[in-house]
């Protein structure tokens, strides 16, 4: 599971070892750049054009000049798996900070932004898909605008170990109640077929499979409602699940020991889960489900 060796930056392609990170660095010091991370299935992006909008929306919401357009971002990328060849399932972490300069909060004159990015292998999380995972709720405790993929991650970073301390997956999070996301991933409730989850709003990251799901909804006639909902409506929920480009579709079988419906995936979610490995253009023999019947 190693990291492929060439690593982009906003010059030149550099082998592994010798990339450097300047000492006075805008994210390192102030968590001030954004990030995506893009799946790979076989060798090929997944929902890449989902995933540069947002870069460059991020981007301009916190005044980052980028150091080179869309088209110019689609052909490096292009060439970070090529270069490496990649084949396999992966993720490409990207990070593009304001850049190199005498620590000072406000912006420094003339400094350029400086961009890496990195391909890993990752296999799909096959038996928490077929088995689904638990959870936990947790105070969202983050700021207003995280529509931003910003680096700025302590909440999520501390809702998350908290979870792992109670050997769950994932971190449901809450504002006074009202539920908004999880800490790396969007959250759904079903309740009599119908999906609702959080509106795209400022105080959510916008999910590029967050935008599948929506689309899968349409496609089979799913009402998919954007309205939020309450940490009380959690057992009332018949199904409950979880989508992220590392995490895919996921089904949430428990919240704070708190059984969700039947406690196993439900017909929803699966259908959802079949639609997303048909649209990642997942081949027949990696599929999850190979084993299981699903509900149709
Ligand atoms: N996380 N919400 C938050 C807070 C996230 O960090 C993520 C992604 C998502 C799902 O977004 P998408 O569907 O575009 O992956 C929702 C990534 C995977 C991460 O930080 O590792």
């Amino acid at each position: 599971m190693a990291i492929y060796n060439h690593i982009l930056t906003e010059n030149q392609f550099v082998e592994q070892n010798d990339l450097r990170y300047p000492f006075e660095e805008r994210g390192l010091q102030f968590g001030d750049g954004i990030y995506e991370v893009i799946r790979v299935y076989e060798g090929r992006y997944y929902l890449i054009d989902e995933h540069i909008e947002r870069l460059y929306r991020s981007a301009a919401a916190i005044k980052i000049h980028m150091p080179f357009n869309k088209e110019e971002m689609y052909k490096r990328l292009d060439e970070l798996l090529e270069k490496n060849e990649v084949k396999s399932d992966a993720k490409v972490y990207m990070q593009i900070t304001r850049g190199s300069a005498p620590r000072d909060h406000a912006f420094p004159d003339g400094t350029e932004a400086n961009l890496y990015a990195y391909v890993k292998d990752l296999e799909r999380p096959v038996d928490h898909l077929k088995q689904g995972v638990t959870a936990i709720t947790h105070e969202d405790v983050r700021w207003d605008w995280c529509y931003i993929k910003s680096l700025n991650l302590l909440p999520n970073v501390l809702a998350k170990q908290t979870a792992k301390e109670k050997d769950s997956y994932e971190a449901i999070l809450h504002k006074n109640g009202e539920v908004t996301e999880c800490s790396s991933s969007n959250v759904y409730l079903v309740r009599n077929g119908k999906v609702y989850t959080h509106p795209a709003k400022k105080n959510i990251l916008h999910g590029c499979v967050r935008m599948r799901v929506e689309a899968f909804c349409q496609q089979e006639n799913i009402e998919f409602i954007e309205e939020p909902f309450q940490l009380e409506d959690l057992m009332y929920a018949d199904e409950l699940f979880l989508s992220s480009s590392t995490s895919e579709v996921m089904p949430i079988l428990k919240v704070d020991s708190q059984v969700i419906g039947n406690g196993v995936p439900g017909p929803v979610t699966r259908l959802l889960q079949k639609c997303y490995e048909t649209d990642a253009r997942i081949p027949a023999h990696a599929s999850a489900f190979q084993n299981l019947r699903i509900a149709e």
